[in-house]
């Protein structure tokens, strides 16, 4: 069985990929620069070079590839990130007919489901371009990621937690590298068939003032948790360098998730909790990056 995986130098993909690679399995890499796959891997993994936005490298590459990890990489640069969304889909579309790969795994998101919720909706687009054009597939509808707390560092070492969420409302929260461990076990199962759509959830849901006080218990230090007001969100994002379509998109969900009766569709349950807890990742990720 091979395996072909994109966005294989970041978060997700690069676990999924460690993960196959210790199974044994056969992979192949779609990335724009190897040199920042970890040299452990480099050698066991045939390794493709090209952008995803080049439908015949996405095709050339998978080629002989019995299952795909796909996802949409963030472009902060995107004249129209929903059009740019759907051409990387329809591309990985392309690749798969073509090649006639029976399994595909997508990293989504919990709301990709609705409309209205800016790239998180676009993702269901791409849910839906994907069972369109193979035979077997397995969204993972993943809650938000701790590591976006890394773009917070500084913040976070003056003692300042920014949410754009309400601060007691409660929100699932995984470690990418539970989500990349969910992804290898699909992509290492050939028995499966069918269309699936899977929560990915994180150990237990918390609030932004949850995660304040485990933040302050780890790191030692008073955590004030501050809400960023709604109408502040899209010029932060624009001056954080978003094209104006990625900063609506972003500023789009985070206004959705942040409705009172905003819930994700696919409840928590044995299954969707995985294992790492915010403290561990703190104490093991983030804490490292705060001294
Ligand atoms: N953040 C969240 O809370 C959250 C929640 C749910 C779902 N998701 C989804 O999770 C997915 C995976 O996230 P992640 O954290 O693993 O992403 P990541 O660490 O940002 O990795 C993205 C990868 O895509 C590669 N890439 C970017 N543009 C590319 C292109 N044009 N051609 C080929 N490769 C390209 C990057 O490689 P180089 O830049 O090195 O080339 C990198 O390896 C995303 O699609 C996101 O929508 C995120």
């Amino acid at each position: 069985m091979k395996i072909a995986l994109v966005g294989a130098t970041g978060n997700v993909a690069g676990r999924a990929l460690e993960k196959l690679v210790q199974a044994g399995a056969r992979t192949v890499a779609l990335v724009r620069h190897p040199e920042k796959l970890p040299e452990s891997l480099r050698s066991r993994v045939q390794v493709e070079q090209g952008s995803l936005e080049d439908g015949a490298f996405v095709a050339r590459a998978t080629r002989a590839a019995d299952a795909l990890l796909w996802l949409t990489p963030t472009t902060f640069d995107a004249r129209d990130f929903r059009a740019h969304t759907l051409d990387l889909a329809r591309n990985a579309a392309r690749a798969l007919q073509e090649n006639t790969i029976q399994r595909v795994v997508f990293v989504s998101s919990h709301g990709a489901d609705r409309s209205g919720l800016g790239h998180v909706s676009f993702a269901g687009e791409v849910e839906q371009v994907l069972e369109a054009a193979a035979p077997h597939t397995v969204v993972l509808r993943s809650a938000g990621f701790m590591e976006n707390l890394f773009t917070s560092v500084e913040a976070l070492k003056h003692g300042q937690l920014f949410t754009l969420l309400p601060p007691d409302k409660k929100y699932p929260l995984v470690a990418t590298r539970d989500v990349g461990d969910v992804a290898a076990r699909w992509l290492l199962d050939s028995t499966w068939t069918g269309h699936h759509v899977r929560g990915v959830h994180g150990a237990e849901d918390l609030s932004a003032h949850d995660l304040a006080g485990i933040l302050e218990r780890v790191l030692g230090t008073p955590m004030r948790c501050q809400q960023v007001p709604p109408e502040a969100i899209r010029d932060a994002f624009l001056k954080r360098g978003m094209s104006p379509s990625v900063a609506d998109a972003y500023a789009g969900m985070f206004k959705a998730f942040a409705q009172k009766d905003y819930r994700p569709t696919e409840p928590r349950t044995p299954e969707t909790t995985t294992p790492t807890t915010f403290e561990s990742f703190v104490r093991e990720r983030l804490a490292p990056r705060l001294r």
